[in-house]
């Protein structure tokens, strides 16, 4: 019995110096100490020793116990180490990889320009209107003043729905549906999508933005359009614009003119931006017609007013240095995302 044990003490010994993994580590030991074990065996087989024999072989058995035990403990101390250290190597964080980076979105050129001009006039007590882009013929043309047969129907050629419905071709209309609804005083300005049938070019699209702007109340004069206009340009194209009238002629206002800034590229003297004139056309204005003012139910004789429209591509243009109209419609995200 004592040479049993000792040959148990040897293999456990042998078996435990191979074992590689906690689950091989719990075999063995289930292997001589288990219940079923070979120690238990040997263990069991006591009873037939003699009783000088027996605290002998059993202390033996319980040092051999001991000793298996102490290994198992150690192996299972090295292996849980061993585990940790291989998990902690395949979860390591590289803290030197660059992150993911989001990349953002951007308001296009166009509503750059639009919001810009919004905070402008809205800084000076103005609301903003609205109008349908599919416009009765009445308000684009009759109620500004535009018979039909009459020529300058022929630069606004448009989409005609039907003979009463047209694509809008200019902002004025919504100028008619706010003086009819509401009382002066009015000082308002409609930012909009506009429409005519012209050819695309880098300077022309049959879609294009303009804003409106209208303004009527007692004693409203010439100075107040052309003062208006000055700190719209100087707010939008810096402290020493300048800006230039030019007599000209709309049906629905009089006088008309048509409105230059002075070129913020080259401040007058002439360049490439502004063709050589030193000044650059960005709308039309004038004081509302007393036609148009009685067609929409307002005493011309107690109230005047002025209005302007706003080409917005013209002014996008000129603010970013863009030459060609298409690239706001082409959404290439390398064109957009410069401004
Ligand atoms: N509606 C005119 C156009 O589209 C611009 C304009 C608006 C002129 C208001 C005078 C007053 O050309």
């Amino acid at each position: 019995m004592r040479e049993q044990l000792n040959n148990i003490k040897a293999q456990a010994e042998e078996a435990l110096s191979s074992v590689s993994s906690i689950q091989e580590l719990e075999n063995v030991r289930v292997k001589y100490l288990g219940k079923k074990g070979e120690l238990t065996a040997v263990l069991r087989g006591m009873g037939a020793l003699s009783a000088e024999e027996r605290p002998v072989i059993g202390q033996l058995a319980n040092e051999v116990r001991q000793f298996i035990e102490d290994i198992l403990t150690k192996k299972m101390k090295e292996l849980a180490e061993a585990e940790k250290r291989i998990r902690l190597e395949k979860e390591k964080i590289d803290i030197t990889m660059p992150g993911r980076t989001r990349s953002f979105g951007k308001r296009h050129p166009l509503t750059q320009v639009i919001d810009e001009i919004k905070e402008v006039f809205l800084g000076m007590g103005y609301q903003i209107a609205e109008g349908p882009e599919v416009e009765l013929d009445y308000f684009n043309f009759e109620a500004m003043n535009i018979p039909k047969n009459h020529p300058s129907r022929d630069v606004q050629d448009t989409f005609y729905i039907d003979g009463n419905v047209v694509l809008r071709t200019h902002t004025s209309p919504v100028q008619a549906r706010v003086m009819k609804t509401q009382k002066p005083p009015i000082r308002i300005i409609c930012p909009g999508r506009v429409y005519r049938s012209d050819e695309v070019d880098a300077t022309h699209s049959p879609v294009f933005h303009q804003i409106e702007g209208l303004v009527v109340d007692k004693g409203v004069t010439m100075g107040d359009l052309v003062g208006t206009l000055q700190v719209f340009a100087k707010a939008l194209f810096g402290e020493d614009t300048k800006i230039r009238l030019r007599p000209h002629h709309f049906p629905f206002t009089e006088p008309s003119a048509e409105v230059d800034v002075s070129c913020w590229s080259c401040h007058g003297s002439g360049c490439r931006v502004c063709k050589g004139e030193g000044w650059v056309e960005i709308l039309g204005a004038g004081m509302v017609s007393p036609k148009v003012l009685r067609e929409c139910g307002i005493d011309p004789d107690e109230y005047s007013g002025f209005a302007f429209g706003l080409g917005v591509e013209r002014v996008a243009m000129a603010r970013f240095n863009i030459d060609d109209m298409r690239l706001f419609t082409e959404n290439d995200v390398r064109f957009l995302m410069q401004f």
